[in-house]
């Protein structure tokens, strides 16, 4: 509806009724208003798929919700590095929310994945922001293009559980730029999201929900977001700040609020053109939606057809010696551990879906290979944390008698969720046994794993294969059984690092943080950028990834050996499949930058700066072209407060992972933007030296540095060693060397040097 017209429906609303409008009127519906043609809408968890509640409603995922199609969940979908598939499974859930009056679907959730503990990690995407706003954009994409909204989540810095109603998230400004909103970025300028959830947490001292700088500043002045802010589900605090902060809608509703706006309004304390503007942005995005509302069926079936695709794409296969798998479609093969019959394919928490169907690996293997020979055994008992003998046993004797064990392990449900964070990356004791007791029983041990994040793997040096299947939605066991039987290729790649030791993480020292206020003093070294910049060993790199194929890498061309800031730069590189089967190559691109000057920025040695997903059968070849802008060299300045691109030699990398570069290139790179700097006695001499003004006054003191050292002095240091002893050295410190050099002198060369 244009503007003008819900302007004028505004205008019709008492004072009451628009205060009315900034909160919920029950769990998932909005306010309407039938004698202004303001139809009621509702809201729906998200995000891969659908919780819509028609009983009791809760936010916790306690309570029923209608059948839908659960999809992967955030882990597993990363790992596809696929934004088509991201943007029809968007699609689909866009058709599903049409099908049941849905109006905003309550996702992506895309956090940062800071630790491998966050509880609610199986939700989100990814450790690196350019990933997880690349895919959360596809998502949008596709949903929205179904006349239903989106909202992007927990907007922003809530990468734990632990007390995220109160805790502080205290990050520096590049860290706030670079790593925890630069996805929130990509999504909304790429994605165009009807609506974004602010977090609970709060950010540096303030509640999310009050941020100006959050909400109005970044979000809608400088990325340009055009619908309504609203609360995590009891989020609010105080509501006529976050008003004026740019927060529209407290959810869920009825907000106990309505009257302090009243009040402030009549006060004077609050503007009621801000009311207006909030209200108008609610309008505005259930007008999107009500305006193009269709009968459209929820196609139970065929959904459950593109959870199967999708999850297909998104294991990943971690090992595979001597290339055990696929096993042949008559492999006689001993199937192990309860997730085989019943997978564990999502996690808990408000993005619980209550499947229509679900399909295990055992159920499908009957249909996917009718002639491989299977048996089957338990293993473990997932709701009990225990190590039973008599299952293990049994499991046991049927691998001796199978030429494959296949076992599906991973973690429970109680040892990740919303509300609260893992306390280890250990898989239940009783699992690991079994794991042990199995590989040494059958030299030919596969695992296939479900799990929301990364796990320690005691036992990996024992296995001959591993499956990563994470929380792949309600068909996860259909891609299992194709991809274990070789009807389709593993294509998926981590979209987050496996450390060995979870004291191995950046931020184990500092995780969950005391009294309420979380340090992030890790900075931007956050997953991959840490580990890569220590060159330090981990279980298995951010972007790894197996595949039944083998792709060759050559012919690495940049469109110029030089680029500068306002410019573009083109990389091509080809990539083919030297293998027998058809196979998909994720193909990444990294940024290494310039060698560190000393009192330099302290950057990661590598960052994900372009990605593409291309299939290729056997002997195929293609060229894969990335165009870079100003923003792959640049990193957040804290004096200019934007990006900024340090000049000098950047490394363009093809990688098969964060740890593993493929082919490299140089390019020259040239910042047009300069840094303000003000001199001051304080400042070092090394600074002076390195200012073309401040050389040519030093060359007049050359006297003052030790050039006329006798031969004596000049053996015990040499010229090199005196710069570098004086290099930190104040200005100030200029007196102490020269009775010629006087205070006022100083301070006068200061003052000539910031003219
Ligand atoms: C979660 C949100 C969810 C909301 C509604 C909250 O507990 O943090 O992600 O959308 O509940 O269920």
């Amino acid at each position: 509806m244009e503007k003008a017209k819900i302007m004028e429906l505004i205008g019709q609303m008492s004072l009451e009724d628009k205060a009315k409008f900034c909160s919920g009127k029950d769990f998932w519906r909005l306010y309407s208003k039938p004698e202004l043609g303001i139809p009621e809408v509702m809201v729906s968890d998200g995000p891969h798929g659908l919780r819509t509640q028609a009983g009791d409603q809760d936010n916790l995922g306690i309570n029923d919700s209608i059948k839908a199609v659960c999809f992967p969940a955030g882990c597993a979908a990363a790992s596809s590095f696929d934004r088509e598939l991201l943007c029809r499974v968007g699609q689909t859930l866009g058709q599903e929310a049409q099908a049941v009056g849905v109006s905003v679907v309550l996702g992506p959730a895309m956090n940062i994945k800071r630790s491998p503990l966050c509880g609610r990690n199986f939700e989100y995407l990814s450790e690196d922001p350019l990933l997880a706003g690349e895919l959360a954009a596809a998502e949008i994409t596709g949903i929205q293009s179904q006349h239903v909204g989106t909202s992007p989540k927990h907007f922003a810095v809530n990468s734990q559980e632990y007390h995220r109603m109160t805790s502080s998230s205290n990050v520096d400004e590049r860290a706030y730029r670079e790593i925890y909103l630069a996805n929130f970025e990509t999504a909304v300028k790429k994605g165009h999201p009807w609506t974004i959830m602010n977090s609970y947490n709060r950010i540096n001292g303030t509640f999310a929900c009050e941020s100006k700088d959050l909400l109005t500043d970044i979000l809608r002045d400088d990325w340009g977001f055009d619908g309504y802010v609203m609360t995590d589900w009891g989020a609010m605090d105080e509501k006529v700040w976050a008003l004026q902060a740019g927060c529209d809608l407290e959810m869920p509703g009825p907000g106990g609020q309505t009257q302090k706006i009243i009040d402030a309004v009549k006060d004077g304390t609050l503007d009621e053109k801000v009311l207006d503007q909030a209200v108008y942005r609610i309008l505005d995005v259930i007008f999107r939606y009500a305006e193009h509302k269709v009968d459209a069926a929820f196609e139970y079936e065929k959904d459950h057809d593109l959870a199967a695709e999708a999850a297909e794409n998104c294991c990943v296969l971690l090992k595979n010696e001597d290339g055990i798998l696929p096993l042949a479609k008559n492999a006689k093969a001993a199937f192990i551990g309860q997730y085989a019959e019943k997978p564990r394919f999502q996690g808990g928490g408000s993005s619980h879906i209550n499947c229509f169907r679900t399909e295990s690996a055992l159920e499908a293997a009957s249909s996917v290979v009718p002639e491989a020979e299977i048996s089957y055994a338990r293993g473990f008992d997932d709701s009990k944390d225990e190590i039973n003998e008599a299952l293990i046993e049994e499991a046991v004797e049927i691998a001796k008698k199978a030429d494959y064990a296949v076992i599906f392990a991973g973690l429970p449900d109680s040892y990740e969720s919303e509300g609260y964070d893992r306390k280890h990356l250990r898989m239940p004791e009783g699992q690991n046994v079994l794991i042990e007791r199995v590989a040494a029983a059958n030299p030919n041990t596969i695992v296939v794993l479900h799990n929301g994040s990364a796990i320690e793997m005691p036992w990996i040096g024992k296995v001959k294969a591993v499956l990563e299947a994470y929380l792949g939605g309600q068909a996860v066991g259909r891609a299992e059984a194709r991809i274990l039987f070789g009807l389709a290729n593993p294509s998926g790649r981590l979209a987050e690092t496996f450390p060995f030791h979870l004291e191995d993480t950046p931020c184990y020292l500092t995780f969950g943080g005391e009294n309420e206020e979380v340090s992030f003093s890790e900075g931007v070294f956050v997953g991959y950028r840490y580990y890569s910049s220590k060159n330090m060993p981990v279980l298995f790199p951010f972007g790894y990834g197996l595949s039944y194929t083998k792709f060759a890498y050559g012919n690495l061309r940049l469109s110029d050996g030089s680029f500068s800031e306002s410019g573009e730069l083109t990389v091509s590189v080809d990539v083919t499949n030297i293998g027998s089967v058809p196979g998909k190559e994720v193909v990444q691109l990294y940024i290494a930058p310039p060698e560190r000057e000393p009192n330099g920025i302290f950057r990661p040695v590598r960052e994900l700066r372009a990605f593409d997903k291309i299939p290729l059968n056997p002997g195929e070849s293609r060229t894969v072209t990335f165009s870079l802008n100003a923003r792959a060299f640049a990193y957040w300045n804290t004096q200019l407060h934007d990006w900024f691109v340090e000049s000098g030699d950047y490394t363009v990398e093809i990688c098969q992972d964060a740890a593993t570069v493929l082919l490299s290139e140089k390019v020259a790179v040239s910042g047009e933007k300069a840094l303000p700097y003000t001199y001051t006695l304080n400042t070092p001499l090394g600074k002076l030296m390195s200012d073309p003004r401040g050389q040519a006054i030093l060359s007049q003191m050359q006297n003052v540095f030790g050039g006329g050292n006798s031969d004596s002095a000049s053996e015990a240091i040499s010229d090199e060693m005196t710069m570098a002893m004086m290099e930190g050295l104040p200005l100030r410190s200029l007196l102490g060397f020269s009775k010629d050099i006087s205070m006022a002198s100083l301070v006068e060369l200061v003052a000539s040097l910031n003219s």
